[in-house]
């Protein structure tokens, strides 16, 4: 991997995107060869929105592989008024090895990584939430046994957590759909670039507002919040605009038997999803929300790998994705 920043799916290779998942898969089964990889190495985590999964799993992956976290607050540093971009940037590479971030702006990680001359991770924007569609489909190749021609159908708001999921899934060949209500469609240049990546590796890319035509014969149904962080302003209407989009038993059904049933969590039960359906034994919710830590620390190894002390790549990686 030449890319010096985990910030968009689409700044990879199909073969990339499939290594750090292979990658991901060897630390998940064998955390101990990894453990001093990241020796006293520091790990930078900017937030300017909440989180658990993202936080929790970056502060315990970089310490599971020998390293340490700090955890920078919405108040401790306020990006772009207490300090320029440019300025935190400048400040951080000589002090910590490796940026994670969540911001609103997606250009603020984009700046982040222009201007840092160390790894920088985008820990979701209000435009894409890369490190979550990698734990995702780390789990829907774990239960599934492949990913390419997989029909993943998402529900909802064609958001941040949308756009990754396209992107990934047109880097490995997956039939991704996406249903949403009229005018929340994901946008059109995640979709064009999703379009093509799908044409070179054999996927798909399908955009609908009918939410039983998207979730028809598909092996995989995903949804998430009516409303995001930041969409506070919006959200005592989404309930209405959404009410046809609720994933529950019913539109659960019109999937393949063996359908699974993901969230990127924080869930709002009784809205985007009933309990029902993501407490069935199809919903594999909490496996996703641990594989976040094992693909994170694929991506810390590949992305620190000049300054990793210990190993950092199995000596043989099998070829698993396309079994
Ligand atoms: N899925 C996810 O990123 O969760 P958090 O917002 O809690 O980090
Ligand atoms: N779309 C959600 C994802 C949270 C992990 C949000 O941005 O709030």
């Amino acid at each position: 991997m030449n890319t010096k920043d985990f910030v968009s799916i689409r700044d990879f290779s199909p073969q990339e995107v499939q290594d750090l998942l292979l990658l991901g898969r060897q630390i998940k089964a064998c955390p101990d060869v990894y453990s001093e990889a990241l020796k006293r190495k520091t790990l930078a985590m900017i937030f300017e929105k909440p989180s658990l999964r993202t936080r929790v799993t970056f502060d315990v992956g970089i310490q599971q592989l020998g390293g340490f976290s700090l955890y920078l607050s919405p108040a401790e540093i306020n990006l772009g008024q207490r300090e320029s971009v440019y300025d935190v940037a400048k400040n951080l590479e000589r002090m910590v090895q490796c940026i994670m971030i969540r911001t609103f702006a997606h250009a603020i990680v984009e700046q982040m990584a222009e201007y840092a001359g160390i790894p920088v991770i985008n820990g979701l924007t209000d435009y894409s939430h890369p490190c979550q569609a990698m734990g995702d489909f780390l789990t829907m190749w774990e239960v599934k046994g492949r990913l390419e021609k997989l029909k993943v159908a998402f529900i909802g708001d064609g958001n941040n957590v949308a756009h990754s999921l396209l992107f990934a899934g047109a880097q490995l060949g997956a039939d991704v759909f996406v249903a949403t209500p009229p005018g929340y469609e994901p946008k059109a240049n995640a979709i064009a670039w999703a379009s093509e990546r799908a044409r070179d590796t054999g996927g798909s890319c399908r955009i609908t507002n009918h939410a039983k035509e998207a979730v028809s014969a598909a092996d995989v149904v995903y949804t998430d919040v009516w409303a995001s962080m930041g969409q506070e302003a919006d959200a005592a209407k989404r309930p209405s605009v959404f009410r046809n989009y609720q994933v529950n038993s019913e539109l659960f059904a019109c999937a393949k038997g063996d359908a699974i049933f993901m969230h990127c969590l924080p869930a709002h039960r009784g809205e985007e999803v009933t309990n029902d359906v993501i407490d069935s034994p199809r919903s594999v919710v909490f496996q996703q929300a641990e594989n976040r830590l094992h693909i994170q620390k694929a991506i810390m190894l590949e992305l620190m790998k000049d300054v990793a002390v210990g190993p950092v790549r199995p000596a043989t990686i099998p070829e698993l994705v396309h079994a």
